[in-house]
């Protein structure tokens, strides 16, 4: 079975060529469709969610990925060596209250954000998932450590989705 989120990958993998790094960390990983999508290349997949993925395959973590504890696991599986991409399609349990989604959803990325210090390379790339009523002033400061960054509203997402994916490549520093 292919799940729809499989086509957004693709898609943003035929316009910029990301997937073609060894080493691969996937945040939010279930049900599978983007890791469908990366085992089709060949390359070593840590994944976490805090769901069991429905595809076994590669090394998952379960739990909260910005917990130590998941930490304390990728530096165990990866050697202590970092990444060049990192993929988050989190998408926290969001209430009714749009403003308490706002709120949750900006946490979420801030927490990625700190991930992403931990384990990406120099000159690393990342794919993330926000929404359009996150502004792009709460989350600039992220973008000012790379050198590009590119907004991609994609065909391939359902078609009143308020989803919208960024595209940050060439990661200027190493923490
Ligand atoms: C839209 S789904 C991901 C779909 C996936 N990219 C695919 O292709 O199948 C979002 C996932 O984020 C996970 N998630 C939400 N908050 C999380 C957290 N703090 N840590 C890890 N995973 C989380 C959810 O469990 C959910 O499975």
């Amino acid at each position: 079975m292919i799940y729809k989120s499989y086509y957004k990958l693709l898609e943003i993998d035929k316009k910029y060529n990301i997937i073609k790094t060894w080493f691969i960390i996937e945040l939010g990983c279930f049900p599978g469709g983007w890791s469908r999508y990366i085992k089709t290349k060949k390359n070593f997949l840590l994944k976490i969610d805090l769901k069991e993925p429905i595809i076994k395959k590669d090394v998952f973590i379960k739990g909260n990925f910005v917990s130590f504890k998941i930490f304390k696991k990728i530096f165990y599986y990866s050697n202590f060596k970092k990444t060049k991409l990192i993929l988050c399609d989190v998408c926290p349990k969001i209430s009714k209250h749009k403003t308490e989604n706002k709120y949750i959803f900006l946490k979420t990325l801030k927490n990625m954000f700190y991930f992403v210090s931990f384990f990406l390379k120099k000159g690393g790339n990342v794919v993330f998932k926000s929404m359009d009523y996150i502004k792009q002033k709460n989350i600039e400061f992220f973008f000012s450590y790379f050198k590009t960054i590119y907004k991609e509203k994609l065909k391939s997402s359902k078609k009143h989705t308020s989803e919208i994916f960024y595209i940050c490549k060439n990661f200027l520093y190493e923490f």
